[in-house]
């Protein structure tokens, strides 16, 4: 199954009617994604250049979408948002990067494939009005999926030894404590976690994604 199919997959499977779905990036979205990355990371610096990273043969970028109105969610600034002022306003000022017309995008997935037999998670975030609904983990299981689906069998990440959330998603999906990264980030010198599942093509692991979609797929419906 081609990657473009799986936000597609997921509403055929969700009977369509899921409030959220996901679909590959486009360029359109580098307003909303960015923002949504300063909202997830406030102190990461320089920010991810998404423009790039969609050109990376090695990247792929997901994003989750809310079908609902996003008029009727809170906090919603209409503001106008570009590249050259992505720079100097923030979500904290009320910059979403939504404005009227667009799809209401609620987090996003950025992955980097090491090789044919690893993918790694460079990054996952959601909008912290959007938290604990199922879209992270949405991202996770699909972001797995399509690792399941060109053969891969390995998945890692680094996490913060602190991020108690990112760590219970990602353990909900089996990964485990490989070793750690002493002072990996700069801001506070903390240790990254190494976190890995190496079985996604054993039919165990498929089981597992398909008990995980299942409930998730009847969180997201309420
Ligand atoms: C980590 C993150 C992506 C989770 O997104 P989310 O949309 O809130 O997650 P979900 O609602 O899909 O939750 C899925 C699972 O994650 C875990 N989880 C998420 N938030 C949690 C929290 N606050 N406390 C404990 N577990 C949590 C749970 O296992 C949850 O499953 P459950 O609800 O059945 O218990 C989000 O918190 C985020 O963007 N954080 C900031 C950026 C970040 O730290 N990214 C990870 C970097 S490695």
């Amino acid at each position: 199954m081609p990657c473009a199919a799986l936000g597609a997959l997921f509403k055929m499977e969700n009977n369509n009617s899921s409030t959220h779905s996901v679909r590959l990036m486009k360029e359109k979205d580098i307003p909303q994604v960015s923002m949504i990355e300063n909202d997830a990371f406030p102190n990461l610096f320089p920010p991810t250049s998404f423009r790039k990273e969609l050109q990376r043969p090695i990247s792929t970028l997901m994003v989750a979408i809310s079908q609902l109105n996003p008029h009727k969610h809170q906090g919603i600034s209409n503001n106008r948002t570009t590249e050259r002022n992505i720079q100097v306003s923030s979500y904290r000022s009320g910059n979403t990067g939504w404005k009227p017309g667009m799809e209401f995008l609620t987090g996003f997935i950025f992955l980097w494939k090491m090789s044919t037999e690893e993918t790694h998670v460079m990054s996952i975030g959601t909008r912290r009005s959007h938290r604990r609904k199922g879209i992270g983990e949405l991202l996770l299981h699909s972001a797995i999926a399509k690792s399941i689906h060109e053969k891969v069998n390995s998945f890692t990440l680094e996490v913060r030894v602190s991020n108690t959330p990112a760590i219970a998603l990602y353990e909900k999906y089996e990964l485990t404590h490989r070793g750690s990264r002493k002072s990996y980030y700069t801001d506070n010198h903390e240790d990254a976690s190494i976190m890995t599942v190496d079985n996604l093509q054993s039919a165990d692991y498929r089981l597992l994604m398909k008990k995980n979609l299942l409930l998730l797929l009847k969180r997201l419906k309420n």
